[in-house]
């Protein structure tokens, strides 16, 4: 009997994980997830059945609570995805981010070193991001998992410094660590604060398109299912204590992605080509913005063979068709709290 804990399963990543891992991978999963702002149970709902894939409304901060998890099932197990999640947010107010990703990193890993005590057999998958990096110039080489962590956003940091404490776990206490880093995921179930479902949803209406400075900040997209087909990969073959930078080598300006959502909407709804781009409107830059970011994915696709399936010129016009195929989702998540989040980002940019 195998069981696998997965914090943040109704996130963006989460959901679509563990739809991957209800597939097959374990006997018993667990989701704890405290459901805030970015986590719906909706978006799980379908594959929770309270026996093989259960759901538990928790926080990863509640030690009590984590190590109550780890002593009922046992895990073999841990995909670790909750965090609080967007650099816009952790502007406006940073704590919860140290809170959730540094402390709630901490409880899990204790309550895995002292319930594992050194068996190798089990895994922890830390799930990370480039933006520990920092960024790079337009001439740079992509980041690789030798590239020193040089954080600009509060996110990045709070999420550099779990990179660090976990390292630190593997190599002191022998835990049974992953790390892996990608790239901008996108894909459906993404909380519509992020660029790109932002920018669908905000075609389909007909509202503005907010992109940030001169909008020619690179960004390495990766689709979701390629994210969790690689996470797959480094809990079946990773390396303990080793790192994986997930990248698709899809490095796009933030401007030609939304160009090329616009004509996608547009196509989608049959309007006339070059409706949507009258709504772009280039407004005040993030503080602190990322110029470029690129990841260098070779370890995982040489060691663990990995490759990429989807491809941006086909996925994005299909997820603008999922957008508009889940107009009741959209409408439930973009609640009240959403739009008073919504009103403080954008007015007066
Ligand atoms: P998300 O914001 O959509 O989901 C995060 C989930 O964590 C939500 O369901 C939320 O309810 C839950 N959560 C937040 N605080 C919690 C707490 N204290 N206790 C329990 N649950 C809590 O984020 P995402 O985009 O799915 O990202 C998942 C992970 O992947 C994060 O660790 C993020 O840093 C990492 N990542 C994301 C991207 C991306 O492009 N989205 C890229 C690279 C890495
Ligand atoms: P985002 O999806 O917030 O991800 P991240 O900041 O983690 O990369 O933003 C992606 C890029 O899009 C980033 O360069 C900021 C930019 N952006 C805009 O130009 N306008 C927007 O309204 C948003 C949300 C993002």
């Amino acid at each position: 009997m195998t069981a696998w804990l997965i914090t943040g399963g109704a996130g963006f990543i989460g959901a679509n994980f563990v739809r991957v891992a209800a597939a097959g991978a374990a006997d018993t999963i667990v989701v704890l997830d405290a459901l805030t702002y970015a986590g719906n149970f909706a978006n799980i709902a379908d594959v929770v059945d309270d026996r093989r894939v259960r759901f538990h409304k928790g926080d990863i901060c509640d030690a009590a609570l984590v190590d109550e998890l780890f002593a009922t099932y046992r895990f073999d197990c841990v995909v670790h995805f909750a965090a609080e999640s967007h650099v816009d947010r952790s502007i406006l107010g940073p704590q919860p981010f140290l809170r959730t990703n540094i402390e709630g990193t901490y409880v899990l890993i204790e309550a895995a070193r002292l319930a594992w005590q050194g068996e190798a057999k089990r895994r922890f998958v830390h799930v990370s991001t480039d933006e520990v990096f920092g960024d790079l110039a337009p001439h740079d080489p992509p980041f690789t998992e030798a590239t020193p962590y040089r954080p600009s956003s509060p996110y990045a940091a709070s999420k550099a410094a779990a990179d660090h404490v976990v390292r630190a776990w593997q190599r002191t206490y022998g835990l049974p660590a992953i790390i892996t880093n990608s790239g901008n995921n996108y894909g459906p179930w993404q909380f519509p604060e992020k660029l790109i479902p932002l920018m669908i949803l905000n075609a389909i209406e007909g509202r503005e398109l907010p992109v940030y400075g001169d909008g020619r900040q690179m960004r390495d997209w990766l689709h979701v299912s390629d994210h969790c087909a690689a996470i797959m990969a480094a809990i079946e073959g990773g390396e303990i204590g080793g790192t994986y930078l997930i990248g698709a080598d899809n490095p796009r300006a933030n401007i030609d992605v939304v160009q090329q959502i616009c004509r996608a909407v547009d196509a989608a709804l049959g309007r006339a080509r070059g409706t949507s781009d009258k709504l772009i409107r280039h407004v005040k830059d993030r503080p602190g913005h990322d110029r470029r970011y690129a990841l260098d994915a070779a370890t995982l696709r040489t060691t663990l063979g990995w490759r990429p399936r989807e491809t941006f010129e086909t996925a994005l016009p299909a997820l603008v068709r999922w957008y508009l195929d889940h107009k009741d989702w959209t409408d439930a998540v973009r609640t009240g709290a959403y739009r008073q989040y919504y009103e403080r980002q954008y007015a007066g940019r």
